[in-house]
């Protein structure tokens, strides 16, 4: 059996979706099992024959937690630690969800970019990512059967994400501003729920860490810019609306945490040792974009 952890987060939402349409039992809980708090997981685990954890759950706020930094430490670091402690006692594998801000961001090859490989050199340079990398740091110390998969940029239905805060703008306003100097590659959450639900399927002991994200390297300027021309050819965006979409530079737009500049992931291990295929950013947007038309979904 399977416990999804952070059920009602962006992933998790979409992780459960997928475990209900593949007919797999699992429980989910989300905050009223608290992480940080090992008493209460060892209450919700008693009596259940537990062989998986996924853990979508997570402290998430990038910027607040510049400010709350204990609270980000207390849910990434603590919580994964009990919950890699309660996977040891009880010889559970372990999925767990990290971020490519683990990394600083300034990887460069020969006259160019290269793309990150799981055992390149981290550096956080906020706390969110300072406070994921000892999460992981955890999982290491405590278990020898974990997956920690590493992803960025992520949007689906449920919850706060690039593309609702794009879609709500293209409304409200005539100008739209953003960056044009931060590289990465956008993630549609179903395309990693099916990854994570891959390895459980193929009872995988090919334990480490992996990177997902979709393929293609993209820039915030550019993914708006994708975003505003499939709403607006699917109907998403008044016709007679018209965006000016503006490139700027980080540095015209502060934010209370630092980002990476060029955190894009290399996909190569996790497609050869799981055998799948990645889509492409511009075609899971489409799916995701359709899928809102289809379900209404918060706009
Ligand atoms: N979003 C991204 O762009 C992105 C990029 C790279 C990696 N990731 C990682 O991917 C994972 C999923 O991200 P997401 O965007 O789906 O996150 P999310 O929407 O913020 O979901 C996280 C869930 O965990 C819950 N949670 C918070 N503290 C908890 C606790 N102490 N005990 C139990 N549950 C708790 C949250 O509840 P509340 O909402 O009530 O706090 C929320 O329902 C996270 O590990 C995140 O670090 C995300």
């Amino acid at each position: 059996m399977i416990w999804l952890i952070g059920n009602k987060g962006m992933l998790g939402n979409d992780v459960e979706k997928l475990l209900k349409e593949r007919g797999l039992t699992y429980w989910a809980s989300d905050k009223e099992v608290d992480i940080s708090d090992y008493k209460a997981m060892e209450k919700f685990g008693k009596d259940k024959k537990i062989k998986w954890i996924i853990n979508c759950s997570g402290y998430t706020k990038v910027d607040k937690a510049e400010e709350e930094v204990d609270e980000a430490f207390r849910i990434n670091k603590d919580g994964v630690r009990n919950i890699a402690l309660f996977s040891a006692k009880r010889q559970i594998k372990l999925i767990h969800i990290s971020t490519d801000y683990v990394f600083d961001g300034s990887q460069e090859g020969g006259g160019g970019v290269v793309a990150y490989s799981e055992d390149d050199k981290t550096n956080p340079i906020n706390i969110y990512g300072k406070s994921k990398l000892a999460g992981e740091e955890e999982i290491k110390k405590i278990l020898e059967e974990y997956f920690i998969i590493r992803t960025a940029w992520l949007y689906g239905l449920q919850g706060n994400n690039f593309v609702y805060t794009m879609l709500r703008l293209f409304k409200e306003r005539d100008l739209v501003k953003v960056v044009e100097d931060q590289w990465g590659s956008p993630t549609y959450t179903v395309d990693l729920a099916r990854a994570i639900l891959k390895i459980i399927e193929d009872d995988s002991v090919s334990y480490g860490i992996y990177h997902f994200t979709n393929e293609g390297v993209t820039n915030w300027y550019e993914f708006a810019k994708a975003i505003y021309n499939r709403a607006k050819r699917l109907g998403l965006i008044d016709d007679n609306k018209k965006v000016e979409i503006q490139p700027i530079k980080t540095e015209d737009y502060p934010t209370a945490a630092r980002r990476p500049r060029y955190s894009v992931l290399s996909k190569e291990k996790i497609k050869k040792e799981f055998n799948i295929e990645i889509p492409y950013w511009r075609e899971s947007l489409e799916k995701y974009l359709k899928r809102i038309l289809d379900e209404g979904y918060r706009i």
